[in-house]
């Protein structure tokens, strides 16, 4: 059998989070500028390459995989790949998931849920129409609302992410909280990051999210709870709304102690943290002449290289980014 995926620091890896296209429909202002410059479609993996990566990563012990983007719907035979992926559910992968800004979930959620996936995580940064269009630079409220009603309908949990951005939904955040407990989803806030250059300074948008959670604790009863997810939110319940809430603290908490996480880009880079330069090429190891065992080294390449923790900072104004990638090149 492969060997599993134990980096330096005695993490296993357990979670994939896989990128499947860096294209976008929307163009939220703190992702991505609006003229962003997409991969000619040859550099991306074919589905035949997504899925025998996949395969190479649930051998090795991987037993939740995330699909990501940019927006992994617009990817034209993503229902294909979930359904692949779904065979693989009960024979060493337990959950298939992923994560989408939901504009075409009207057309795709059934199709999700009868691959197999239970639970899928949806961007929602407001829920006011000129807000979204100005922050997303898209007027696409209204078809995104009607996507998370459709996988609500199709059966599947919704859990809803929103970045905390100052000055833009910093004051509807208590509402969108109460609207998300109020249709049976859970929330998780989410400290901005600076990941690529993008038009507005990084320090004009972050939100704190200690401050906010002391915000939230004078209008509600915060219980902090055990539940995880498998990813890196720390969670409470609320006692008046019944519904839980996560924070995503990259800046204010760091939480890469219990990292086991690694991310592909959708040309095969394998990232070993959100947060830093290094990277593995799978691309070349899949293309060449001895692809099982130029996996395994690369493998072990990335294990050995896996660092401690992320080095995000945004603490003065025209802070460089710490990092030139988007997040929309490894799905966060
Ligand atoms: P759950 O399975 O619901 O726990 O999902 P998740 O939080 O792992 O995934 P999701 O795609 O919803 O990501 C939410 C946010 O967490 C995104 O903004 C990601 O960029 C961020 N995130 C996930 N993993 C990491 C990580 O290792 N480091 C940092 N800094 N952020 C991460
Ligand atoms: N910082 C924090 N979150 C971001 N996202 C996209 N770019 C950033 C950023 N720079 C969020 C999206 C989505 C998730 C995958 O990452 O809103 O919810
Ligand atoms: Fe697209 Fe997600 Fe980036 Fe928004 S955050 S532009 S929805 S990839």
């Amino acid at each position: 059998a492969a060997a599993p995926l134990i980096d330096r620091f005695a993490r296993r890896i357990s979670y994939l989070r896989m990128s499947v296209t860096d294209r976008c429909d929307l163009r939220c202002a703190y992702c991505m500028p609006e003229r962003m410059e997409f991969l000619p479609r040859a550099e991306v993996l074919t589905l035949e390459e997504l899925h025998r990566l996949a395969l190479a990563f649930i051998a090795r012990g991987v037993t939740k995989l995330r699909l990501t983007g940019g927006e992994p719907l617009v990817r034209r035979d993503m229902i294909e790949l979930v359904r692949a992926l779904g065979r693989e559910l009960g024979n060493g992968l337990e959950e298939l998931t992923l994560t989408t800004n939901g504009t075409r979930l009207t057309e795709f959620a059934g199709d999700l849920g009868a691959a197999g996936v239970k639970r899928i995580n949806v961007s929602l940064d407001t829920r006011d129409r000129a807000t979204f269009a100005r922050l997303a630079r898209r007027d696409a409220l209204p078809q995104v609302l009607d996507g998370i009603a459709a996988a609500k309908a199709a059966g599947l949990k919704v859990k809803l992410n929103t970045v905390a951005l100052k000055g833009a939904n910093e004051e509807e955040l208590p509402d969108l909280i109460a609207w998300a407990h109020g249709e049976g989803h859970d929330i998780t806030l989410i400290e901005v990051m600076p990941l690529g250059e993008i038009e507005q300074d990084r320090f004009d948008q972050y939100l704190p999210l200690d401050a906010v959670r002391q915000q939230l604790a004078q209008r509600w009863t915060l219980v902090a709870s055990d539940a995880r997810s498998g990813g890196p939110a720390r969670y409470v319940d609320i006692a008046e709304t019944g519904g839980r809430l996560g924070f995503i603290t990259p800046l204010t908490g760091n939480f890469c102690e219990g990292c086991n996480r690694v991310r592909v880009t959708a040309t095969g880079q394998l990232f070993m943290c959100l947060g830093g330069e290094g990277r593995v090429d799978l691309r070349a190891a899949l293309r060449s002449d001895d692809p099982d065992a130029a996996l395994a080294q690369a493998f072990a390449r990335a294990m050995g290289e896996k660092p401690e923790r992320h080095a995000f900072a945004i603490d003065h104004e025209g802070a460089a980014p710490a990092l030139a990638r988007h997040m929309s090149m490894t799905g966060g």
